[in-house]
């Protein structure tokens, strides 16, 4: 694991300004706990109220526009969440890929549009249960992180992946320490070969995928492992600041 791990929060299409008090929460408890890095990714609506309300941890999006405006109706671009206070942004997720049909070249190009407005990038692979079972995983997920880091350049300062098997998300399913630990390496193998051994040894992979406050102990503690990437566990600060205590070790909530 990271010298610093870090967990982040996709509250993905959940919340209202009625849980800006799971935000304070989660942020008070952050700034008592500096040996984890926490963040959480609200929906867009949320970006900035979540942003004026935290002191400590990191506020970002989880999804931007490829382009920088335009005729884009409902779109957001990659400035925009900038503005609104947003540090990073999530690309890539599988709910993007499968729901809208985002191709690896477009979330490259998103890629290039968030680095572009200044932005830090969560970059998310996975792969379907089929072609798991089709014993093609791995050739898969770094196929995707290929294409993806094409717009990349300073990968270190930038970039952090987040592995998540499509089949782990929201299932309750999360994969087997061997898998995850496989993967975690093959990425970081990936990253050295593409950006080199120093950053392979700074860019941070998270693991996604049903993770909770009673698995994250184990998968955390995984070497290659230097955080997670959480959805449903991430909607109240009770689940969530127990993913984070076992971050460093620590069973007390
Ligand atoms: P989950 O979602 O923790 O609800 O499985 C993870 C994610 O999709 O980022």
């Amino acid at each position: 694991m990271a010298e610093r791990p870090y967990i982040v929060g996709n509250w993905k299409m959940n919340g209202t300004r009625a849980m800006l008090t799971e935000a304070r929460a989660i942020d008070r408890a952050a700034q008592r706990l500096m040996k984890v890095e926490v963040a959480l990714a609200p929906p867009f609506t949320l970006i900035h109220a979540v942003h004026k309300e935290v002191e400590q941890i990191g506020v970002g999006a989880q999804d931007c526009h490829a382009a920088k405006d335009g005729a884009f109706t409902g779109d957001v671009s990659a400035a925009m969440v900038a503005d609104a206070g947003a540090k990073f942004v999530i690309l890539g997720h599988s709910e993007r890929r499968q729901g809208h049909g985002e191709s690896d070249a477009l979330v490259a190009a998103k890629i290039g549009a968030a680095l572009s407005a200044g932005l830090r990038v969560i970059l998310c692979c996975g792969e379907s249960l089929e072609t798991r079972d089709a014993g093609r995983a791995e050739a898969f997920v770094l196929g995707q992180l290929r294409s993806a880091f094409a717009h990349v350049d300073d990968a270190a300062e930038k970039l952090t992946v987040a592995y998540e098997p499509i089949w782990a998300i929201g299932t309750g399913r999360t994969a087997g320490l061997d898998d995850i630990a496989a993967m975690h390496a093959a990425i970081r193998g990936l990253i050295g070969e593409t950006f080199g051994e120093e950053a392979a040894g700074q860019v941070r992979i998270l693991y996604g995928g049903s993770v909770k406050p009673e698995n994250a102990r184990e998968i955390l503690a995984l070497e290659d492992v230097d955080g997670a990437l959480v959805g449903g566990a991430s909607l109240t600060a009770e689940n969530f600041l127990g993913i984070v205590h076992a971050a460093i070790g620590d069973d007390a909530v």
